[in-house]
């Protein structure tokens, strides 16, 4: 029997979850819209908010749960990697929590995380699967042969594929997080309006830098001949982005697929959520007869559920860290 809670403080989501004998029976998330004035996360902010969210977040989770603090076996959080200040509020609680109630302490790469949430609700994948996780910090291809037996095999050399998303929404004018607005309006436009040159690497790596800037140039040279462009073209112009960056991440998905004989896929990350991606694998998976796993909307984005559930597999292990525990910034995959 076990209950375990589970703090998720990386970057500026707070969150808290409970899993009950390997059953999410809450997922409480605190978003801080702070950030949408800046353009992008600010991380003094992200953590002073974490701390006014954190107390809050842990009563909601515990009364949707349904439990007693009691009742609670051991405490799961995320190490890393993210913003150091972020991290460190939820490191700190969970370390005091735990000695409180004297329980153990598990330590969770966020990750890792992303990727067990597949996890969580049925079907489950079955190992060796691949996972494409896509967020705004990570774009990798991971062979999955256990729960903490990961190998990355391919990931991007700069840019995040959420990051791609968030500076084309910039360019566009349209607030931070841009990702989930662009997908919005590319469900109004015309894929095939606009084309995107597709970056060239050779092995399973992905770039992206390039990629983005093409589009800043493609935005000028069009403003200077009509400068309502944007205005008169953004759902053709968020669509064709779009097709772009799934185009992109589906080919070396298949490529990956390909060199490691495996059809069981799976996507994770908040970019995961994106409309796109999901229809385009669920077209690659017909096409190629692979077996899909993607993921319920609410354990796409950062989410404690995730962290609950790694949590969870590693409590099976008696995997417990002591309280010299620190959070890393860049923690190793
Ligand atoms: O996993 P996540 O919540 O946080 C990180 O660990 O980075 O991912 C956030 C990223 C942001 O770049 C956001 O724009 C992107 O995921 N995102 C989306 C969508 N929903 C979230 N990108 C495209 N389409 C979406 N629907
Ligand atoms: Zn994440």
């Amino acid at each position: 029997m076990s209950v375990i809670l589970a703090i998720e403080s990386s970057c500026d989501d707070t969150s808290v979850a409970i899993c009950n004998n390997g059953k999410i029976t809450a997922n409480v998330i605190a978003n801080q819209t702070i950030h949408e004035n800046y353009g992008g996360v600010i991380p003094e902010l992200a953590s002073r908010v974490h701390q006014q969210n954190i107390v809050p977040t842990i009563e909601q989770a515990i009364k949707n749960a349904k439990v007693t603090k009691q009742d609670i076996n051991a405490v799961a959080f995320t190490r890393g990697p993210g913003l150091l200040g972020s991290l460190l509020v939820g490191v700190s609680f969970a370390k005091s929590f735990a000695l409180a109630l004297n329980i153990p302490l598990i330590s969770v790469n966020h990750m890792h995380a992303h990727i067990l949430a597949h996890f969580i609700d049925d079907p489950k994948p079955n190992f060796p699967f691949l996972c494409l996780t896509v967020s705004g910090g990570h774009t990798q291809i991971v062979l999955v042969k256990d729960y903490f037996d990961m190998e990355i095999v391919g990931e991007t050399l700069d840019d995040a594929a959420g990051e791609a998303f968030d500076k084309t929404a910039k360019i566009l004018q349209l607030p931070y997080p841009g990702g989930p607005l662009i997908d919005q309006h590319a469900k109004l436009g015309n894929p095939k309006a606009f084309k995107f040159a597709e970056p060239q690497i050779a092995d399973l790596n992905f770039s992206f830098s390039g990629f983005k800037t093409s589009i800043l140039y493609f935005i000028r040279k069009q403003e200077k001949e009509n400068p309502n462009f944007i205005a008169e073209n953004l759902d053709d112009i968020c669509a064709s982005v779009q097709h772009s960056i799934v185009q992109i991440l589906l080919n070396k998905l298949k490529k990956a697929a390909k060199q490691y004989h495996i059809k069981e896929v799976a996507i994770a990350g908040g970019v995961s959520a994106n409309s796109g991606l999901r229809n385009g694998l669920q077209e690659t998976a017909e096409e190629l007869g692979w077996q899909i796993y993607i993921p319920a909307f609410q354990y796409c984005t950062d989410n404690a559920g995730m962290i609950a559930i790694a949590g969870y597999h590693k409590f099976l292990k008696n995997d417990f860290v002591g309280q010299e525990v620190s959070p890393m910034a860049r923690m190793e995959f």
